[in-house]
């Protein structure tokens, strides 16, 4: 009887359609005990039948989810058991309240995509956004709700392994990007049942670790962290996204999962957001390790008072939430915010009104790798390969050609081009590079293959049949890079060069007196100076996806003209990182005639490859950018125009970048700053007049008072193909 009130209570709370989320959240919380609460608020990976994982409660899982003690959980894929656990959930429990099931659905659940630092190459939003929406109606078929994407994290340090997983080292690019990410999971609806709710992350800052080392500590002005590191989760919280997580790192002491700053502050603060944050895999048990809290128990006080929501898999709010509010060392308030969160973003899915809307077996059948997703993920393809050298334009290569060697560890690879963080992709799926371009070439052309050596590893012995391969070829191209599990988390390098033997299989080749060509796969820039010297040509294809062996071949044979651009500088050499185009113009910059200025008495300051670069098949010229006007108000827009012309003989796409740059300040300001580009389309001999308007935000920065504001004074504008070939105008702003 008592069973049968609540559940008529909760109906006509949950199905008011004209209450608002947080009246409805409220309505159940109103019928919650606090261990149902702190139940909302626990996170656990999979479910499990018998015996505790370390750390874990003893009961089975089917046992806690009657009692309503979890609220989520990750790494349950299918519909299938999905079902199962929501069953139990919303059939068995008291209160029926449902589970948002989470995934790390990073670039694809089974049809992948290319890397995020490869979709970046792209520069294109719009398909970012198609990349994100695919990914969510694919993931959602299969019982997911919730994908623990877009991360957004700045990277200045190709060290750090999970530059892999985000958009590189530019805020604004990064804030677009991050946008279209959360667009394209949540979509217009988020009550539909293939929109997928979007965790941020890692907030905040967690590309900053010291020395490139992943977990490491990050220290940062709060200067560096408003004007850079925050732009892009701030800018996925405006565009909506429904939760954050928080980050493994401490920033200045004070780690993310116990930073009131963060968290309370800014998030809730400043930014006014809802979402809710979930930690980090047992990041509030790492409070422990970090050494701010001693033990278990205070690391939970200290999660929930930062406002950090779910515990993901630490059990410090299962085991001690409930004690420390009847201690009354956490205000029960908290945890009623916490789980208000939680339960917002239950409803936003539309979870209380269907609860199985995710789990339809024929749905999950007919949809994954379906046509339109599959062929999404080549359209995707096409815009993130990066040509970085084309020496006397070797490549496209003819199609008349009688032989080539494919050369390398990477030509045969089904499990590489998935890259580093692929969920369920399968191998199977993936088209190599050998199946691409033996599908393209036909028998007219004779390939002559050769492995050559591993992605790791000393052995040479594969070095005199690659030869011969290439001997007998008329031209040759090599495949090399990262093994896929050497970028993501944990993989942070110290070194930034081709693994193994990979550059000394090169050299070799070289000295056949063939043209070379290499192909890059890899998942962080790479120090390559003597490629670039030596090689006829380079294609950056990051690693594409499933599609990655069509695109490849479609590049080299000139069915596709390349037209990404790096989202990251690539170094000469590790010493120079932390590199990146926007940095401070310092009291001494290099002046090659006075020793005493800012430079490597090794090496040459400048990268290999600058940001937003990227070359074409074919050659486009900019005319000197005009400025609508060159005295401004604070208040005051302005446009600037530059006129591209395609000057080659092939149809290309082109971003133009404009930069800016404020030459004083009330503090110091980046030498550029990327403040807007547009990716067009150009035939051969055609121009189009690509027009900017920079608003009074694009000149705002945090002055000497952390104040956002426009000051007074001249700036410069630059517009080019990349961060260091451009034209520049001058304007004034006035009072
Ligand atoms: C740890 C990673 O840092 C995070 O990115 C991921 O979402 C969680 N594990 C869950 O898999």
């Amino acid at each position: 009887m008592k069973k049968m009130f609540l559940f008529i209570l909760i109906g006509s709370a949950l199905f008011a359609q004209n209450k608002t989320y947080t009246q409805r959240a409220d309505s159940v919380l109103a019928l919650m005990t606090l261990e149902e609460k702190v139940g909302q608020l626990v996170q656990y990976s999979g479910d499990w039948a018998t015996g505790a994982a370390q750390g874990r409660p003893s009961e089975t899982s089917d046992e806690l989810l009657k009692k309503g003690k979890i609220g989520s959980f990750l790494n349950v894929v299918s519909s299938e058991k999905t079902m199962k656990l929501q069953k139990i959930a919303v059939e068995q429990s008291r209160l029926k309240i449902p589970l948002i099931f989470g995934l790390d659905v990073i670039h694809g659940y089974f049809s992948t995509f290319p890397v995020p630092i490869g979709e970046a190459s792209s520069w294109n939003p719009t398909l970012i956004e198609k990349s994100a929406r695919m990914q969510a109606i694919e993931a959602s078929s299969a019982g997911i709700h919730w994908t623990f994407n877009p991360m957004v994290d700045i990277a200045r340090d190709p060290r750090w392994g999970r530059i892999m997983e985000g958009s590189g080292e530019d805020p604004y690019l990064g804030s677009l990007m991050a946008a279209a990410r959360v667009r394209g999971y949540q979509g217009k609806d988020l009550s539909a049942n293939n929109t997928i709710l979007a965790c941020v992350k890692h907030y905040a800052a967690y590309g900053g670790a010291e020395g490139g080392r992943d977990y490491n500590t990050v220290d940062l002005s709060e200067r560096n962290l408003r004007e850079f590191y925050l732009l892009p989760y701030k800018a996925a919280v405006e565009a909506g996204a429904g939760s954050l997580m928080a980050s493994f790192n401490e920033i200045g002491g004070v780690p993310s999962s116990a930073s009131k700053f963060l968290m309370t502050d800014i998030l809730r603060g400043e930014w006014k957001s809802d979402a809710f944050v979930v930690s980090d895999w047992n990041s509030i048990g790492e409070l422990i390790p970090h050494g701010v809290a001693k033990d278990r128990m205070k690391a939970a006080e200290l999660g929930i008072k930062a406002t950090v929501d779910m515990d993901m898999e630490t059990s410090a709010y299962f085991y001690h939430l409930a004690e420390l509010v009847k201690e009354g060392k956490v205000d029960i308030k908290l945890v009623d915010d916490a789980v208000r969160r939680v339960l917002i973003a239950k409803f936003k899915l539309g979870l209380f009104d269907d609860p199985y809307k995710y789990c339809n077996v024929e749905r999950e059948k007919k949809t994954i790798k379906s046509k339109e997703i599959v062929d999404a993920t080549r359209e995707v393809a096409q815009e993130t390969l990066v040509l970085l050298k084309n020496e006397k334009n070797i490549l496209p290569l003819s199609k008349s050609l009688k032989s080539i060697a494919l050369i390398g560890p990477l030509v045969k690879s089904k499990d590489n081009p998935l890259g580093g963080w692929s969920a369920l992709g399968d191998s199977n799926d993936v088209v190599s590079v050998y199946e691409g371009l033996t599908q393209k070439l036909g028998k007219n052309v004779k390939i002559n293959y050769a492995e050559g050596c591993t992605i790791l590893g000393k052995n040479k012995s594969g070095f005199a049949t690659a030869v011969k391969a290439a001997k007998a070829s008329e031209v040759v191209v090599v495949f090399v890079g990262e093994h896929r599990g050497m970028s993501g988390e944990a993989n942070s390098r110290a070194t930034l060069d081709l693994p193994g033997v990979q550059e000394d299989l090169v050299k070799e080749l070289k000295k056949t007196g063939k043209p070379v060509v290499v192909v890059l796969m890899n998942g962080r820039p790479l120090t390559i100076p003597w490629l670039q010297e030596n090689v006829n040509a380079i294609i950056e294809a990051w690693y594409p996806g499933i599609s990655a062996g069509i695109v490849i071949a479609d590049a080299l044979f000139g069915d596709l003209n390349p037209n990404g651009k790096l989202t990251v500088t690539f170094p000469r050499y590790v010493g120079q990182v932390p590199i990146y185009y926007n940095y401070k113009n310092t009291g001494r910059p290099h002046d090659p005639t006075n020793h005493y200025t800012s430079y490597y008495m090794d090496l040459e300051n400048s990268p290999l490859y600058p940001f937003g670069y990227g070359l074409s098949y074919t050659t486009f010229e900019y005319s000197a950018p005009t400025l609508s006007k060159t005295n401004i108000k604070k208040d005051e827009s302005l446009t600037v125009t530059v006129e591209v012309k395609n000057t080659g003989k092939f149809e290309g796409k082109e971003v133009v970048q404009l930069y800016i740059r404020d030459l004083v300040g009330s503090v110091t300001r980046p030498v550029k700053e990327l403040k807007d580009f547009a990716k067009i389309s150009l035939k051969p001999g055609e121009t189009k007049k690509v027009e900017f308007t920079i608003t009074p935000e694009k000149f705002k920065f945090y002055d000497i008072n952390l104040k956002h504001v426009v000051e007074p004074g001249d700036f410069k504008v630059f517009v080019g193909t990349n961060s260091v070939d451009v034209k520049e105008a001058s304007f004034t702003v006035v009072e």
